[in-house]
């Protein structure tokens, strides 16, 4: 059994969580769900970022203490997980005391074997508190930060330690050279190495006079207690997750999804602490696009705002999982439009996977008193395992839109099945054995669909899967059955309205 640990991105608990972080992870669960059915041992991480001024920010806003925030903000977030169906396996907060020993930890390992990596130095310069990073002139737009162009800049002028990252940077070429599959989109990886071509500043480590984070392990030569720099205490959560009772993480991790904005930390920096503190690297990044509403960036301090609880209610989970991943490309920027959605439900749920299914299975009821029928495999059949050949290259690649796709196509086809067969033409005929034939394909198209579409539609391939009259859960099938569905003989059930009819509600 392969171990496969997938980390997401750990949220600002600054606010509550908005459609692009659910797209990040929904597409981080889809991963993690099939590289279950493929059978590795997965442990999956997400989280909660609790320290830095953003969040600190947010508290007083609301008159809050900041833990009490992030305890607050943190339940909301769990419980959006849960209606999505995320199925991490931990969820971190960098409050909780086995993290913020893991920084010091860390930091104090990087000053043992590297003692030169960190020193201090006065800076002076702009920090944009939505990135909670220093900004250079190129990324300041009219006096504001590019991303975040509703906050206004902080001035900051401080004696800070100083991580040496300007010594990493010939380490961090080859890595991205040598590695082509570190940083995987391609587009991400040319940026990185555009940026490294450059040159590398060394960065701030610590923050003076600002107290919610993790001390930082070591005063300053004139005694003076720092506190951790936020992304210096954010990026070692997928390394001290594993020190949490219970935890299986086990560093270094398979997979770090995260979004484009931050792809530079998680390329850059992060590699070049772990090499600074003797740590193995991660296998890959993968530096997903962004998910826009109305050609805006979406994110609390743009104030495009999609009521997230709206569009999972709107057709369900399931079918809110399926448009985000069916619809924006994994590896590049897309659009949430209600017209959209409601065509996708529509045409690959209600009237594709759904219609699909209640057609079927109502035949096999029908026709043969809802015992599948064991006939000789038919061309369906072979359309059915060359689409399982084709969706597992796809999403070995984290190619999760043409996995959908497949998905999608494997309907089409046995749609197709149906009406070039005439399933009831044959029945009125009494042609029993290409019935059966015909009937059995039906079902066996059922059984690799309701597997492939799971990572996808955990909930509703579920109940198809019983509809089918298979045992235990599609999510613990063993995978090689996809190549010939054991299903002849099995009970059908017809499912209840899998993918109801859209209702024709104004949807905004
Ligand atoms: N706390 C940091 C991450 C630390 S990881 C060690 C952070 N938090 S965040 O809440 O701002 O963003 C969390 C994730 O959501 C990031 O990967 C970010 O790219 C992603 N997204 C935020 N807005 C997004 C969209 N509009 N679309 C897609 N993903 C986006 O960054």
């Amino acid at each position: 059994m392969a171990k496969f640990f997938l980390t997401a991105a750990i949220d600002y608990a600054n606010g509550d969580p908005h459609l692009g972080h659910a797209y990040e992870k929904l597409g981080a669960d889809a991963i993690a769900r099939y590289r279950r059915l493929r059978g590795d041992d997965v442990w999956f991480l997400i989280g909660m970022d609790e320290h830095g001024q953003k969040v600190a920010q947010a508290a007083a806003e609301r008159g809050l203490e900041p833990q009490a925030l992030t305890d607050e903000i943190a339940t909301r977030f769990l419980a959006v997980w849960a209606r999505l169906g995320i199925t991490h396996d931990q969820f971190i907060r960098t409050t909780d005391p086995a993290h913020r020993a893991g920084v010091q930890e860390l930091i104090g390992r990087i000053f043992e074997r590297n003692p030169g990596d960190f020193y201090e130095k006065a800076y002076e310069g702009w920090y944009c508190v939505g990135c909670e990073s220093f900004k250079a002139e190129a990324e300041i737009e009219d006096g504001r930060c590019a991303l975040h162009p509703t906050r206004t800049l902080e001035w900051v002028e401080e004696r800070n330690w100083f991580f040496r990252l300007s010594r990493y940077r010939d380490f961090l070429l080859d890595l991205h050279e040598r590695r082509p599959d570190f940083l995987q989109p391609d587009s991400r990886r040319n940026e990185i190495l555009a940026l490294l071509r450059q040159g590398l500043e060394d960065i701030s480590a610590s923050r003076a006079r600002f107290a919610w984070g993790v001390p930082f392990p070591r005063l300053t030569s004139d005694g003076e207690q720092q506190t951790t720099y936020v992304w210096f205490d954010a990026l070692p959560n997928y390394w001290t997750a594993g020190r949490f009772p219970g935890s299986r993480a086990a560093w270094p991790a398979q997979l770090h999804v995260v979004g484009k904005d931050i792809t530079r930390f998680h390329a850059v920096i992060w590699p070049a602490m772990l090499e600074a503190a003797g740590l193995p690297l991660p296998d890959r990044v993968w530096g997903h696009g962004f998910v826009y509403f109305r050609g805006e960036r979406f994110s609390k301090s743009a104030g495009t705002r999609l009521d997230l609880a709206e569009a999972v209610s709107r057709f369900g989970p399931d079918a809110f999982r399926w448009f985000l991943l069916r619809e924006i490309p994994w590896d590049a920027d897309g659009d949430f439009s209600w017209d959209r959605f409601e065509a996708r439900y529509t045409a690959d749920l209600a009237d594709g996977l759904g219609n699909l299914a209640s057609r079927a299975l109502a035949m096999v009821v029908k026709y043969r008193g809802g015992t599948v029928p064991d006939p000789a495999p038919s061309p369906l059949d072979q359309a059915g395992e060359e689409t399982v050949g084709r969706y597992e290259a796809a999403m070995d690649a984290l190619d999760l839109r043409s996995g959908a796709a497949l998905v999608s196509d494997l309907v089409t086809a046995a749609n197709l099945y149906v009406a070039q067969t005439a399933p009831w033409a044959l029945a009125k005929a009494g042609d029993d054995a290409e019935l059966d034939r015909v009937l059995g394909a039906l079902v066996r198209a059922l059984y690799r669909l309701a597997l492939l579409a799971s990572p996808f539609l955990p909930d509703r391939t579920q109940l198809l899967w019983e509809a089918l009259g298979q045992p235990g859960r599609a999510a613990s099938a063993d995978w090689a059955t996809i190549g010939a569905p054991p299903v002849a003989g099995c009970a059908i059930k017809k499912p209840d309205g899998l993918f109801p009819k859209p209702t024709p509600e104004p949807a905004g």
